[in-house]
């Protein structure tokens, strides 16, 4: 069976200032291509929470940006990469594409292509 969506073991606790608000307590959900579903509850049983998991909206942004400084002198760059790390320190994934490396320097993980493969 080829499923669109499998679910296992989904748990989402809100922090609520120095609460935890268990919110999500274990949802299995497997959903086949094609099928029509809907998710009926009460207010407040978590089906908001469960499709923005669902639909990825859940997860911190994702920031991808090809070359973001390659027509850049080297004081914009640096202001480009700082308000990067800013962003990223908010939680943002970042994932940019350089030439350069020291730009790449300044990325938590380096990833180095060749011929089509991840070469480190
Ligand atoms: N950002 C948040 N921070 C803290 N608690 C939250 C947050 N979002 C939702 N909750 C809590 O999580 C629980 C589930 O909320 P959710 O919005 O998923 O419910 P729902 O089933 O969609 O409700 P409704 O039918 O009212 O739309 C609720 O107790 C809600 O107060
Ligand atoms: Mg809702």
């Amino acid at each position: 069976m080829l499923f669109m969506i499998e679910m296992e073991n989904i748990i989402k606790t809100y922090q609520l200032g120095e609460m935890e608000v268990p919110v999500l307590k274990g949802i299995n959900l497997y959903v086949a291509e094609g099928d029509y579903i809907s998710i009926m509850g009460a207010s407040g049983s978590g089906k908001s929470t469960l499709m923005n998991i669902i639909g990825c909206l859940d997860r911190p942004a994702l920031l991808l940006a090809d070359e973001p400084t390659g027509a850049l002198d080297t004081q914009t760059s640096q202001e480009v990469m700082k308000l990067f790390d800013n962003l990223n320190s908010q939680g943002i994934t970042i994932v940019i594409i350089t030439h350069e490396p020291e730009i790449a320097a300044q990325t938590r993980r380096k990833i180095v292509m060749q011929d089509g493969l991840i070469v480190g």
